[in-house]
């Protein structure tokens, strides 16, 4: 697989991170505090530990004021408010104090009822979290539910919708099987976390886990957490972007709507990576996705329309990107091919008509390359 990079494209905005489940005991206000802490990403040269890098605003939403006491320490690197919402109070006030943070992110932790506060948090959210507990995955229905009731009522389609699974014990063979379980409610999966009682004893230290327990085993899977929650909001910055400029590649017209009739699929193994990209292309074309050759091939075996385009990752574990479009070339003669990798040895040998992308990349770059290959004879002066 070798090194992976990442897309580069800069984000100058704040992200909002809603936490939120209707079932109490998920690990809300535990993710809630301890992804805030991770995303002010703390340089481990600083002086002061509790200067991070990016400036956090953890919101507490829940009377019960969970992640005000953790906070209420003085341990944590993140600012907070105390912002209980009770059915009664100004609604539209509460979203305009959360959307006037002018901070990197803001993260809230919400109580554990669906009502009226969460869905202000899910109105004002680029991203919303959701834990779901180990073996409970109908628990996350409502939730689910509410995102999509909120979605419709958005102009911008948001919020992004991250279910975690958390609590997790056991083998990792296990843990996957549940993760799986999570991916039929067709929303994103994040990395789990496991049952770790370090976040009980950080909470009772009244400190976070990277400060509790550096590196260990519940700190990694914040970091992971993290590591997913800042690439989707590259993905959210992105799809934010082509909306100012307002342009839709070939598409002649000015709308937003994403052109249905032209499908891409879009392979890597690496998730993040994976997430994003699809990310950045979704806003514009039907975007199937797959983890491996042999998904996709499934994918594509099962999909009834055109697939205009195959972008995929040169090398994953199993079938490689050559050997996935070679197949698909022979199922689909006339799909064109992107190939993206960090592979810089060797000479390189594609078939006629296949393309290759090296990474990094900027997220222009791919856009342009991608209306390129799809619309030939309308490269948009827009699209640079
Ligand atoms: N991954 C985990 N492993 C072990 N204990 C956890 C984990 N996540 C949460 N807990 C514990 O479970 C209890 C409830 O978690 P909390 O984050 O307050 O949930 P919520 O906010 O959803 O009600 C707390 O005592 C917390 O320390
Ligand atoms: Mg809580």
């Amino acid at each position: 697989m070798g090194t992976k990079s990442q897309v580069f494209c800069q984000v100058d905005r704040t992200m909002r991170i809603g936490v939120t489940n209707l079932k109490s005991g998920c690990g809300k206000s535990t993710f809630a505090v301890n992804l805030a802490c991770e995303l002010a990403d703390i340089s481990v040269t600083a002086i002061d530990r509790w200067q991070g890098n990016r400036r956090v605003v953890l919101v507490d939403a829940d009377a019960n004021g969970t992640a005000m006491r953790y906070w209420s320490g003085g341990r944590l690197p993140v600012s907070a408010e105390y912002m209980p919402l009770d059915g009664s109070a100004n609604v539209r006030h509460w979203m305009d104090r959360v959307r006037e943070m002018a901070v990197d992110d803001v993260v809230v932790d919400a109580p554990s009822h669906l009502d009226v506060v969460t869905k202000a948090i899910m109105l004002v959210s680029d991203l919303i979290i959701v834990p779901v507990s180990a073996g409970d995955p109908a628990s996350a229905s409502p939730t689910i539910e509410m995102v999509k009731e909120v979605r419709a009522s958005r102009s911008d389609g948001g919020p992004r919708c991250l279910l975690v699974p958390a609590r997790l014990e056991g083998a990792a063979d296990g843990r996957n099987g549940f993760a799986t379980t999570l991916r039929e409610f067709g929303e994103t999966v994040g990395p789990g976390i496991r049952q770790s009682s370090a976040f009980a004893d950080a909470f009772q230290a009244g400190q976070w886990i990277g400060e509790f327990a550096p590196n260990g085993d519940a700190h990694k899977d914040i970091k992971a957490l993290a590591e997913n929650v800042r690439s989707l909001g590259l993905a959210v910055a992105a799809t934010e972007n082509d909306k100012t400029t307002a342009r839709r590649p070939g598409g002649g017209n000015n709308t937003m709507e994403p052109d249905l009739n032209c499908t891409i699929l879009i392979v890597d193994d690496d998730a993040n990576l994976l997430t994003l990209v699809s990310g950045l292309l979704a806003k514009s074309y039907n975007v199937l996705t797959a983890c491996n050759g042999a998904v996709a091939l499934r994918q594509s075996r099962d999909f009834k329309g055109e697939i205009r385009l195959l972008l995929s990752d040169f090398q994953m574990p199993g079938m490689s990107g050559i050997e996935l479009a070679t197949a698909m070339t022979l199922d689909r003669p006339g799909i064109k091919v992107l190939l993206m990798s960090g592979f810089t040895e060797g000479m390189l040998v594609l078939n006629e008509g296949w393309h290759f992308l090296p990474k990094p990349f900027v997220a222009s770059q791919l856009r342009a390359l991608v209306a390129g290959l799809l619309y030939p004879d309308k490269i948009s002066r827009f699209v640079k």
